[in-house]
């Protein structure tokens, strides 16, 4: 019996979510990106290049 894959979503103190597994991500001009491995999200709406994280919360003090 095959192993399930489960995409995991870690909510990372201070910081981004960590999601590890594959992901298809829709932005809101309806184009669609695939990401595998880990990829992290921005939780603090401070990040220039949403949805990804790009360390901006330690700037902010998040
Ligand atoms: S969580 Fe890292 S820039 Fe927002």
């Amino acid at each position: 019996m095959a192993e399930e894959k489960i995409t995991e979503i870690k909510v990372q103190d201070h910081k981004s979510y960590a999601i590890t597994g594959k992901i298809k991500i829709i932005k809101p001009d309806g184009s669609e990106e695939i990401k595998e491995g880990t990829t992290y999200l921005c939780r603090c709406g401070a990040s220039g290049n949403k949805p990804f994280c790009d360390g901006s919360h330690k700037k902010i003090g998040f």
